[in-house]
């Protein structure tokens, strides 16, 4: 039987108290995301293989909500910022919630019909993430973007799609500022 309790949550560091699991991803594991193959070469060859973002989990099993928070590192690869893998959910039922704490990032959305929309991430803006829009982050500032998710237990990850073929948009750096332009790889 599940009992009630608070979880802490530290909005700078995104460390919860108590947490279920974790993990991390480091840059190395995200070949493939950026559009500039040569720029993420130079990055690990320069020895810059550091923890793009970390995911604590606050998971029970027998609940049907789940929540937890990512952390992301800002940095860029060649004028694309730090992002997530990104995905859809594999229960196409199940939306989530993305509420910022610190930082500031951009939250790209794309639905399987092809619609593309975005949504500020800055903090006190709670992103509304339907059921069947696939979602990623991206850390634009130059501080920790660190946010807390709500989603149902078992809605799964469905990377394989997103992977394949990229997402319809990007976030890059424009005179210095954030500017979400068309993937010219995007491979439908
Ligand atoms: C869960 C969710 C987040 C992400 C996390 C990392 O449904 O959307 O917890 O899993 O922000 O992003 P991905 O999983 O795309 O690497
Ligand atoms: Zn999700």
């Amino acid at each position: 039987m599940l009992f009630p309790e608070g979880v802490a949550i530290d909005s700078l560091t995104g460390a919860l108290l108590p947490s279920t699991s974790s993990y991390v991803k480091r840059v190395s594991e995200l070949f493939g995301i950026y559009a500039d193959a040569a720029a993420f070469a130079e990055y690990i060859a320069q020895g810059g293989d550091q923890v793009a973002y970390e995911v604590v989990d606050y998971r029970k099993a027998e609940s049907d909500l789940s929540f937890g928070t990512t952390v992301m590192t800002p940095g860029k690869i060649g004028d694309e910022y730090f992002m997530t893998r990104g995905h859809f959910h594999v229960r196409q039922e199940c939306g989530e919630l993305y509420y910022t704490q610190t930082g500031l990032g951009v939250l790209l959305l794309e639905s399987r019909g092809g619609d593309v929309r975005s949504v500020e991430m800055k903090p006190g803006v709670c992103a509304f993430i339907p059921p069947g829009w696939a979602h990623r982050s991206v850390n634009v500032g130059r501080d920790k973007l660190v946010f807390v998710w709500v989603c149902t237990t078992d809605a799964g990850h469905d990377y394989g799609e997103i992977l394949e073929r990229g997402m319809r948009q990007r976030v890059v750096e424009r005179d210095r500022q954030p500017q979400i332009v068309p993937n010219l790889k995007y491979a439908p």
